[in-house]
């Protein structure tokens, strides 16, 4: 059971219980129950009718929806900060970067992954991430990406299989089509939950694409694609066509794409990662733009050690703000419920009755202080299941 009251702003995600598309509520009460589902949110002087506990009072902070980040690659081993240091310095960013990672990868001890990825997991949730999607992709032989997706597994139930993120150097192209629908898939699915496929320049083209999906779809698994990162292609459209629950970067789109996405936007979700855009020094995407169209937008991290090594959502609202023409309301619902979407949860992403008692108490009076003060740490504590993980109520 979690009572908490004097919330001086509390965005529930739900317009039926609360003001504007957020429902915002203010000076709002809170209440859980024992299995870590939210019962009730409303005014706080109703709350007596909802618990006999005494509640916790949160001085008046705001509260919001714990962050869904539904694009992230925390298994791996090493780093890339020379390749980062050449970047700026004016080479471009390119696809083969993973390979570097994926030799890492493969040399380090099951161990020294796990204790990474729990390690990149706990910073996220630290700054208020309580859902997390993992991928594999940095090992890319039937063993390493078998060990990698059973170690992303013990991060989250939400793991993908990215098998075809990049042809490794040693196995011909073809061949490792055959071998990411087959064996590999076969290895990966008892830990898999999602499939992706990496369609751009320099990886895999639309039809070995739409062939991977197929497969990992066929076997069971939830769809999702990255698209259109480097160069205009027919990634999103692949996506659009196949159904697939998120289309990831959407970095050059035509208009035919945002028509794709918007005629789709019931099913299939675009997420954009702007980190990815600031440390490849690539164009943002035209994020409101997207939205006039009716395209369903999400935010995540893409947090790699390539294209962007961070974890944080807020920081991620903040470029989604300033630099992709989203309102703070947009950036905040899709930081949580647009990722919840982008995963196919409705328990997530929302503090409705009947939700995940996911949720960030905030050292801050509403949630546009989350992009108005960039790179700065808000967090008060972190509430998952209805149990504080992170900081104290
Ligand atoms: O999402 N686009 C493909 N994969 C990653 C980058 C991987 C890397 O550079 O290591 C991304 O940006
Ligand atoms: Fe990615």
């Amino acid at each position: 059971m979690l009572a908490l009251n004097n919330i001086g702003h509390l965005v529930t995600n739900d317009p039926a219980i609360g003001n504007g598309p957020l429902g915002i509520i203010n000076n709002a009460g809170l209440v859980a129950d024992d299995d870590g589902k939210i019962v009730w949110c409303g005014p706080q002087d109703q709350i007596d009718q909802y618990t006999e506990a005494q509640p916790i009072g949160c001085d008046g902070c705001a509260i919001i929806p714990g962050f869904v980040d539904s694009h992230t690659h925390i298994v791996f081993a090493g780093d890339r900060a020379q390749e980062f240091e050449a970047r700026m310095e004016g080479l471009p960013y390119a696809a083969g970067g993973i390979q570097s990672t994926m030799m890492a990868t493969r040399a380090a001890s099951d161990e020294l992954l796990s204790l990474n990825a729990q390690h990149l997991a706990y910073e996220a949730l630290c700054s208020g991430t309580t859902t997390l999607e993992v991928k594999s992709g940095y090992g890319l032989s039937v063993k390493d990406e078998e060990r990698s997706m059973r170690i992303a597994r013990t991060v989250t139930t939400e793991t993908t299989f990215l098998g075809a993120h990049l042809y490794p150097t040693d196995v011909d192209q073809e061949d490792y089509v055959d071998l990411v629908v087959g064996e590999m898939l076969n290895a990966c699915l008892p830990h898999a939950k999602w499939i992706d496929v990496f369609c751009d320049r320099g990886a895999f083209d639309v039809d070995q694409s739409r062939e991977i999906l197929k497969a990992g779809a066929k076997a069971g698994l939830g769809t999702r694609i990255h698209a259109n990162q480097l160069q205009k292609g027919g990634g999103v459209q692949l996506g659009v066509e196949l159904g697939v629950a998120s289309c990831d970067h959407c970095t050059h789109l035509t208009e035919k794409d945002i028509e794709a996405l918007s005629s789709a936007n019931k099913t299939t979700v675009a997420t954009l990662l702007p980190a990815a855009e600031l440390c490849t020094r690539s164009p943002f995407p035209h994020a409101r733009h997207m939205i006039e169209q009716g395209v369903t937008i999400a935010l995540a991290t893409d947090c790699n050690p390539g294209s962007s090594y961070t974890t944080s959502m807020p920081f991620v609202m903040s470029l989604a703000v300033i630099l992709m023409g989203m309102t703070p309301d947009q950036a905040l619902w899709s930081s949580t419920q647009g990722g919840a979407q982008a995963l196919r949860r409705t328990d997530i992403g929302n503090l409705c009755a009947g939700s995940r008692a996911d949720l960030v108490v905030m050292d801050a009076p509403s949630h546009i202080h989350l992009a108005y003060r960039p790179g700065v740490n808000q967090t008060r504590a972190v509430v998952r299941g209805g149990k504080c993980v992170v900081g104290a109520l």
